[in-house]
């Protein structure tokens, strides 16, 4: 399934990508347009929760199992990605939660300081 694999991958990013210019494009006080936003953020981030969390079952394991020696530097370091993933989306869930609750520019910067490095992690 490597071609659905990419698709997952690209969509992700891409969906990620496009949150800074989401976000920041919520006029304070908006607080139903950044509801709006707030729920399509949660549903990528549980997007690529699932996806990681099945990557982390059904795929490293079985790759170190049948090809550890060629395997493992990539295995090891996608299970680092993963973890330092799951650590910003705590934080990311957080920002936005009270970033829906009062739109305004602090609250904005705040969940952009956290997309930011996740951004970065996950391209
Ligand atoms: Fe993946």
């Amino acid at each position: 399934m490597t071609r659905e694999m990419r698709m997952v991958h690209t969509a992700l990013r891409r969906e990620f990508g496009l949150m800074p210019k989401l976000i920041a494009g919520v006029a304070e006080g908006d607080t139903a347009r950044a509801a709006l936003v707030a729920d399509h953020l949660e549903l990528v981030g549980t997007i690529l929760h699932h996806h990681h969390h099945a990557e982390d079952l059904e795929i490293w394991p079985h790759l170190l199992e049948r090809c550890p020696a060629e395997v493992a530097p990539l295995v090891y370091g996608m299970e680092r990605h993963h973890e330092r993933i799951a650590f910003l989306a705590v934080d990311l869930t957080d920002a936005v939660a009270a970033w829906r609750a009062e739109p305004n520019p602090a609250r904005r910067d705040a969940v952009l300081a956290v997309l930011d490095p996740l951004i970065t992690v996950l391209c």
